[in-house]
């Protein structure tokens, strides 16, 4: 008889989860850009909130969702049931704020990226996430900000940088132009340097 196997179990195809818990912006813009790859598959999105608009994305696209509490992302190794049941090759932090955890990072070794909405080693760490980041960058009256999508570790914004884009910052820009310019950058480069990652990785 022939043994089951769904697509996802295919050696041919590299299978990214995305975890995120805000808006899901991005998690949108990584989706648009793979829903017709026969190579390049999402196969599941991660949030630790229920009511996070990234679960609507997923409902809409068809793509499986996984709810973590605290207590199952730190002290279980559930979402590594979740991740291996779909064959996951890469994960895209999108809008995840908890740090992630070392069973996790040592199952995924650089295979577990995000980006941060400033141009890092500044303006990151603990606290520095979404409007923090773009009132901190307008307080210090910086001309410039942008994204940077690095390889994620033990702390928080500090794993090896893969890319930065900068945009210009004019003195009368408040933290909410900041926050336009930069996404528009987030949604134009994540898409294409997880693709370029996800691709140079071995089958
Ligand atoms: C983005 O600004 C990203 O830089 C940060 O979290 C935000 C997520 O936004 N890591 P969205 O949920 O993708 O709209």
């Amino acid at each position: 008889m022939q043994p089951f196997v769904t697509e996802f179990m295919s050696k041919s195809v590299k299978n990214i989860a995305i975890l995120a818990s805000g808006a899901g912006s991005n998690a949108q813009k990584i989706l648009e850009h793979f829903s017709d790859r026969m190579d390049i598959a999402v196969r599941l999105i991660v949030s630790n909130k229920q009511d996070a608009g990234v679960l609507n994305i997923a409902k809409v696209a068809s793509i499986d969702t996984f709810i973590v509490t605290r207590d199952s992302f730190y002290a279980t190794t559930d979402l590594l049931v979740e991740l291996d049941k779909r064959n996951i090759d890469f994960i895209v932090l999108a809008g995840f704020l908890w740090l992630i955890p070392p069973y996790l990072i040592q199952h995924y070794p650089d295979r577990i990226i995000n980006i941060h909405p400033a141009l890092l080693p500044k303006f990151g760490g603990k606290g520095m996430y979404g409007h923090f980041v773009h009132e901190a960058v307008h307080l210090a009256k910086e001309t410039h900000s942008g994204i940077t999508i690095h390889y994620v570790n033990e702390k928080y914004d500090e794993g090896s940088i893969v890319f930065q884009e900068r945009c210009e910052i004019l003195p009368s820009d408040q933290p909410e132009d900041i926050a336009k310019k930069v996404q528009v950058l987030e949604h134009s480069h994540y898409p294409t340097v997880i693709d370029q990652l996800v691709s140079s990785l071995p089958l």
